[in-house]
């Protein structure tokens, strides 16, 4: 805001208060809608994650809106908003599943904001009748928050005639019926999620969202080893960090298919905690700095 003062021919001074214009859009650049500030805020401990973050400010802007728009009587068009995840083991699904219903539940989008993993085992019964009871008990409990199938193509492991099928068209039923307060992801590997959307027709149409999760760079992997560090109030000597990166690079080249993405990062990491409390018992050595350092012969890379 500018005041401009101006001089009346009486002797009376006048304020004026004006927006200059430039100065209105200095400010509007740099608002940001509190609630994309809430999601960045509740996923800060993730590394990268950026394709997620904005699906879900697009997911909570286009319930908003939505909202506003019945609110004046318009035609507002209920969201669905299952999801698929596929992503390489280690690549965050299940992180970022729990993460999303708290998210939700932050953002009124979900009344609970609980989460429910669950896995083959969970939906499918032994005998006939059994599997679609087992399925709708689970999405009972599921509802206000998320149900989160975790390999799901193990559903359609054994054919038409294995239960898993019963299972299938239990969910897809609940995920019409249920769908405003009941959020459905499936997760798995991405190859074998291809195949079992390739083999149930007409189920990938029933998500909106299917999420990549891509695996993670080298970088992003020495960020999420950095992040697990100092979360357990550590750190990691220069030489340990170049000994982990020296590490990471090789086996990323090696492409196999056991690499865990950030799961191999935090299994190295508390594996190197466990191995600096014995070489300090050992050596009884104690103070503040050693009990805080991972040096490099902490760095079990024999296992990884
Ligand atoms: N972007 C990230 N930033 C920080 N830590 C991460 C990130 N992604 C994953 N992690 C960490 O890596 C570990 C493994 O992640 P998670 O279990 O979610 O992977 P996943 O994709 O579900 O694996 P799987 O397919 O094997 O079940 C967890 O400890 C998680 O906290
Ligand atoms: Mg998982």
């Amino acid at each position: 805001m500018e005041s401009a003062i101006k001089m009346e021919r009486n002797g009376r001074i006048n304020i004026i208060l004006q927006e200059l214009p430039n100065q209105s859009e200095r400010e509007n650049k740099f608002r940001y809608n509190k609630q994309f500030a809430l999601i960045d805020d509740l996923f800060s401990s993730f590394v990268g994650i950026e394709t997620i973050k904005k699906t879900v400010k697009q997911i909570y802007a286009t319930v908003y809106i939505n909202e506003k728009r019945k609110e004046l009587g318009m035609i507002s068009n209920p969201q669905v908003l299952h999801m698929l995840f596929s992503g390489n083991p280690g690549t965050g699904k299940t992180t970022v599943a729990r993460k999303l219903a708290e998210v939700y539940f932050e953002l009124g989008i979900l009344s609970k904001g609980h989460f429910i993993e669950a896995e083959r085992a969970d939906l499918v019964g032994e005998y006939i009748g059994q599997t679609a009871q087992k399925t709708r008990e689970l999405i009972e409990k599921a509802k206000g928050g998320i149900l989160f199938v975790d390999e799901a193509y193990s559903l359609a492991r054994g054919g038409k005639k294995d239960f898993g099928k019963e299972a299938i068209d239990t969910l897809v039923k609940h995920m019409e019926d249920d769908h405003d307060d009941f959020i459905l992801i499936l997760a798995g590997y991405p190859f074998e999620m291809r195949q079992f959307l390739s083999i149930n027709p007409g189920l990938e149409s029933r998500f909106p969202f299917i999420l990549d999760f891509p695996d993670y760079s080298l970088d992003e992997l020495m960020e999420i080893a950095n992040r697990m560090v100092l979360a357990r109030e550590y750190r990691l000597s220069k030489e340990a960090e170049m000994k982990i990166r020296n590490h990471l690079y090789t086996e990323l080249g090696k492409k196999h298919v056991n690499f865990s993405n950030a799961r191999t990062v935090r299994n190295l990491i508390e594996d190197a905690i466990r191995k600096q409390a014995y070489r300090l018992v050992s050596t009884e050595s104690y103070d503040p700095e050693q009990l805080l350092e991972l040096t490099a012969e902490d760095i079990p890379l024999e296992k990884f």
